[in-house]
């Protein structure tokens, strides 16, 4: 496995890959892999003939400062994982922030058609120009056929969707499932962060989404609203900032369900100091 810590490095490499004619797909992380991580790596190996695996903490999509000081930076033992999966296939880019950014951490203004207005979007300040001028940023330099997102951060993977479309970028965008813990938690860099007691209390999360999927079945989506809220007031360590039925399109919450349209359900908790994002299809 190849790491490379600069642009040029890894530039001249993709052109080698496509002087060969060779396929390559994208996977950007920020590190701190997990299974989940792996799991897109995986498909993204079955569909190319060789992966890039960018493994980057991107400031400008951190609102909260402490979280980016925080946040976990593991870089052998990612290393180590990806060499599990495959010894040769795999091309990782883990960058300085100098490398990337040039001297200038200023995030590009996007417009996303109003995607980055909600949720996410109200609760975490420029989160999301900061992540679309990192993969805009990655994208021009990996110049892959194909990119890998999770469904765990599925306004992220629309919004990318967006991104690629509006600003003509060649690349398909392929979204992958959740994976999870065997306890039902989304995994995620963060929760190895998490304390022993709040981590025991994290399944509530996905489980009160599938309820909250049965309940969509013959209940309107503001008294499911009202029903997750109030599980979650009950509770004494895990605190709500927001749960929204969405149409899956525009992200906006939905008024009045109608048989056409696809919805998920959208969570964000916070587990003591650390906030943990989950969805699930509700149709
Ligand atoms: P990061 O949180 O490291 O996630 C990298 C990719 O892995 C994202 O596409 C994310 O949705 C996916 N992922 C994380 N946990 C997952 C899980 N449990 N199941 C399935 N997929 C999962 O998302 C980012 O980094 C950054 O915003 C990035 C796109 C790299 C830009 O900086």
């Amino acid at each position: 496995m190849t790491v490379f810590s600069q642009k040029k490095q890894i530039e001249t490499a993709v052109d080698a890959l496509k002087g060969k004619q060779l396929r390559h797909g994208f996977v950007p992380t920020m590190g701190a892999l997990h299974q989940g991580h792996l799991a897109l790596v995986k498909k993204a190996l079955t569909e190319n003939d060789k992966v890039v695996v960018s493994i980057f903490v991107n400031p400008t999509q951190f609102d909260n400062k402490d979280d980016l000081v925080k946040y976990p930076r593991t870089l052998e033992d990612d290393l180590a994982l990806l060499k599990t999966v495959s010894k040769d296939k795999i091309l990782v880019y883990a960058p300085t922030v100098d490398d990337v950014y040039e001297g200038n951490t200023v995030s590009q203004s996007f417009d996303f058609d109003g995607l980055e207005f909600e949720m996410e979007g109200k609760f975490r300040n420029g989160h999301f120009d900061g992540v679309g001028t990192i993969v805009k940023r990655l994208f021009e330099i990996v110049k892959p056929q194909r990119a890998y997102f999770g469904e765990k951060d599925y306004q992220q993977l629309a919004i990318i969707e967006k991104l690629v479309d509006k600003h003509n970028i060649p690349v398909k965008i392929i979204g992958c499932p959740i994976y999870r813990e065997p306890n039902g938690l989304a995994m995620s860099s963060r929760n190895t962060r998490l304390k022993p007691h709040y981590k025991k209390a994290t399944p509530f999360i996905y489980k009160t989404l599938k309820t909250a999927k049965v309940k969509f079945g013959t209940k309107s989506a503001s008294k499911v609203t009202e029903w997750v809220e109030n599980q979650f007031a009950k509770h004494e360590l895990l605190k709500l900032e927001y749960f929204i039925i969405a149409d899956t399109k525009t992200l906006k919450p939905v008024k009045r369900k109608s048989e056409k349209r696809a919805y998920r359900a959208f969570i964000a908790v916070y587990a003591d100091d650390i906030r943990l994002i989950d969805n699930i299809a509700l149709n």
